[in-house]
């Protein structure tokens, strides 16, 4: 670890502090190496070749029998950056989807986006993240 020091206006850092405690942060310091964890991870995603994982969370209505189809169809034709699937039925109509990606960040980017696009999606997000090694 290296300490390193950093000037920044007082109300700006009083009002982060009281940002990062509501958000359970005993440590300023922690909160900060995240940010730049953060700033690092999109970095990573600005090159299409570099290997990456995402998490794409959908919910939909099973009702829309063409968007179940199409969205196990996508997931065959790209069976190699698909890690796991999970599904779970949250009522009689609705369905949350937990998708797993992991490949070249060019793929798994234009995968997740064709995934959330699919007509009958309530609500679709994705999660860019890494693979963890360059990462601190
Ligand atoms: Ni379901």
């Amino acid at each position: 670890m290296e300490r390193y020091t950093i000037t920044i206006p007082e109300d700006l850092l009083a009002r982060y502090d009281s940002l990062i405690q509501s958000q359970g942060y005993t440590n300023r310091s922690e909160a900060i190496r995240d940010l730049v964890r953060d700033a690092l991870i999109e970095e990573e995603w600005a090159d299409a070749s570099e290997k990456v994982a995402a998490t794409v969370t959908l919910v939909y209505d099973h009702h829309f029998s063409e968007l179940a189809h199409r969205l196990t169809d996508l997931q065959h034709h790209h069976a190699g950056l698909v890690v796991v699937s999970t599904h779970i039925h949250l009522d009689n109509d609705n369905c949350l989807e937990v998708i797993i990606l992991r490949g070249r960040c060019g793929e798994v980017r234009a995968l997740a986006e064709k995934m959330i696009a699919l007509r009958g999606v309530k609500h679709g997000k994705v999660v860019h993240t890494t693979e963890g090694s360059r990462i601190g």
